[in-house]
């Protein structure tokens, strides 16, 4: 199992007004799924993708990542380098250096040496047909391009898990089917782990199990 979340329970607090947001998620996550979290805007997908990725503290209830008990008082920056890719809705490369570089720099962050980070960069465009892309800027690429770029950033630590919190937001219907495919190629040939918080519905004909996330409780299988 790659993640385990057990009754987890969140709240901000507003104008020392509590907002229960999530009322006890529980969640299993294995080995290379591709997994949607669907639910309307403000359902709190954002929050619910956030705790998982470390990014978030949770009142209460009980999360397991690769094995690592994740609590509420350590830093977990280091670990997110290793275990956790991201992607969001807006691609936040790095417009001052070329899509190769974009890919070298989260590298550095786990100290790969860089003739290892270079080749690993080039290795994954290769492997996922971008290699094309390699010495352009993201000003120089195009919008669903950079989408792409974005997700194989997320990939390029080989982390077993990928949260992307709404992914296609922001691209047309050709380039959304082009992420979604090569989500599946990933989970494929990586055998990572994705989750995508969506309310774009058609999502579900890429993924292996949907969850709905209604009144703070996860629903689906
Ligand atoms: N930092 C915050 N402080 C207070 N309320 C928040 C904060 N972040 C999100 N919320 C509230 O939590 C709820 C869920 O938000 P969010 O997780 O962004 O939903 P979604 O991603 O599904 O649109 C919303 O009502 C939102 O206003
Ligand atoms: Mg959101």
């Amino acid at each position: 199992m790659i993640l385990s979340a057990k009754n987890i329970i969140k709240s901000y607090k507003v104008a020392n007004e509590k907002v229960n947001v999530l009322n006890g998620i529980n969640l299993e996550l294995f080995d290379s799924e591709f997994i949607s979290i669907m639910g309307a805007s403000g359902a709190g997908k954002s929050t619910l993708l956030n705790i998982l990725g470390t990014l978030d503290s949770f009142d209460s209830g009980g999360l397991q990542i690769n094995s690592n008990i994740i609590n509420n008082n350590e830093d977990y920056s280091t670990f997110r380098a290793y275990n956790i890719g991201f992607v969001f809705q807006f691609h936040h490369l790095l417009h001052e250096f070329s899509v190769l570089e974009n890919l070298i720099i989260p590298q550095m962050l786990i100290k790969k040496n860089n003739i290892n980070a270079i080749h690993n960069a080039k290795n994954l465009l290769g492997e996922l047909d971008l290699i094309n892309l390699e010495n352009r800027y993201p000003s120089q690429i195009s919008g669903g391009e950079r989408q792409r770029i974005a997700v194989l950033r997320a990939l390029v630590n080989q982390p077993k898990l990928i949260l992307a919190d709404e992914p296609t937001g922001n691209l047309d219907k050709e380039n959304s089917v082009k992420l979604l495919e090569l989500f599946n190629t990933i989970k494929e040939n990586y055998k990572t782990t994705i989750v995508v918080a969506t309310h774009d519905e058609f999502i579900k004909n890429y993924t292996n199990r949907n969850f709905k996330l209604n009144c703070g409780i996860l629903i689906g299988n």
